[in-house]
């Protein structure tokens, strides 16, 4: 029996959705402290010679709605070392769970000013935004709110059930703009996310405009698209944030 780390706890897997066959959710029963709706946390697992692999996943679930039941929706990269290791989980299974909560994507960081919030995703990165919209409280203070949603392919536009959930709740607040890049499919945007936003078509999609008086942006999942969209926000007159100096858009990449 190796001995487990200190900085992380033991959770079980209760219940596992497979979306394609690479991507699936978990949810996991782990006694983990409070969060905030957009934050991370590790999951971990020990190989067959005891030797301990943790990254970084964000929730999907939101503690005020299910404080000891953690949601967390994953991609597999068949080269990784965690990854398929994780897609082997089934219901009653043990994973571990960081005890450090992480993460500054959340509705507090956001400065007074802005009215209307874009969530803009690739991947399993739209798993946060969902996090934050379930909280629907907190989000109260905004105009409009727009999930873009950036995919290779059409079946990797997960949670389709909550989304539409999401609309109906926001009584037409919520936007939603899915892309997908490596199909064609009628009435979904197809390409990628700064060159759509310097085109505009996300923006006509969702009826709304971006603006340095009224707008912010979150951006998360690949770096690329991290980095090449802060050169488009920035091309459209927005900077970025910092605490010390607002601006209007932040981010967090998933490698
Ligand atoms: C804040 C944060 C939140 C995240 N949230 C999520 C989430 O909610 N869902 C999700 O699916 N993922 C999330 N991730 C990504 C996640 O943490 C893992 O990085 C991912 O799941 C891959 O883990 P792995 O162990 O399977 O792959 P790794 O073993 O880490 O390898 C990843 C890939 O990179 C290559 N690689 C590994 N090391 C190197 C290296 N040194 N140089 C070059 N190439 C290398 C491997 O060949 C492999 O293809 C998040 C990451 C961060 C930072
Ligand atoms: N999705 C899969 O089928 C699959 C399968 C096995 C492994 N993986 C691995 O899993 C990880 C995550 O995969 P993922 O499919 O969730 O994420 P991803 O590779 O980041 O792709 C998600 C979306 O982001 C777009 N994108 C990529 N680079 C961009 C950039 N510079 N600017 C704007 N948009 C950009 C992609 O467009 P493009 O299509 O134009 O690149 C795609 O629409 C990757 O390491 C990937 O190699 C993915």
């Amino acid at each position: 029996m190796q001995s487990i780390p200190r900085d992380v706890v033991v959770g079980e897997v209760i219940k596992r959705v497979d979306w394609t066959d690479k991507i699936f959710t978990i949810w996991v029963r782990s006694d983990v402290g409070p969060y905030k709706a957009g934050q991370f946390t590790k999951l971990a697992l020990p190989n067959e010679a005891g030797e301990w692999t943790k990254r970084a996943y964000s929730m999907v679930s939101s503690h005020q709605l299910t404080p000891n039941e953690l949601e967390f929706l994953i991609i597999t990269d068949d080269n990784g070392t965690l990854t398929p290791r994780l897609n082997q989980l089934s219901v009653g299974d043990e994973v571990y769970v960081g005890k450090t909560i992480s993460g500054f994507m959340t509705i507090d960081e956001i400065p007074d000013y802005a009215k209307d919030l874009w969530l803009l995703s690739t991947g399993t990165a739209i798993g946060p935004y969902l996090s934050i919209l379930r909280e629907k409280e907190a989000v109260q203070r905004f105009r409009k709110i727009v999930l873009v949603h950036a995919v290779r392919y059409g079946n990797e536009l997960v949670y389709p059930e909550l989304t539409q959930q999401l609309i109906h709740q926001y009584e037409g607040r919520l936007l939603h703009v899915p892309i997908i890049s490596r199909e064609q499919e009628s009435e979904v945007l197809h390409g990628r996310i700064p060159k759509l936003l310097l085109s505009g078509e996300i923006q006509a999609e969702a009826a709304l405009d971006i603006s340095v008086d009224y707008s912010w942006v979150y951006m998360c999942g690949n770096p690329q698209m991290v980095r090449d969209t802060a050169e488009t926000l920035k091309a459209l007159g927005l900077t970025k944030h910092l605490r010390k100096k607002p601006g209007h858009f932040s981010s967090e990449n998933y490698w």
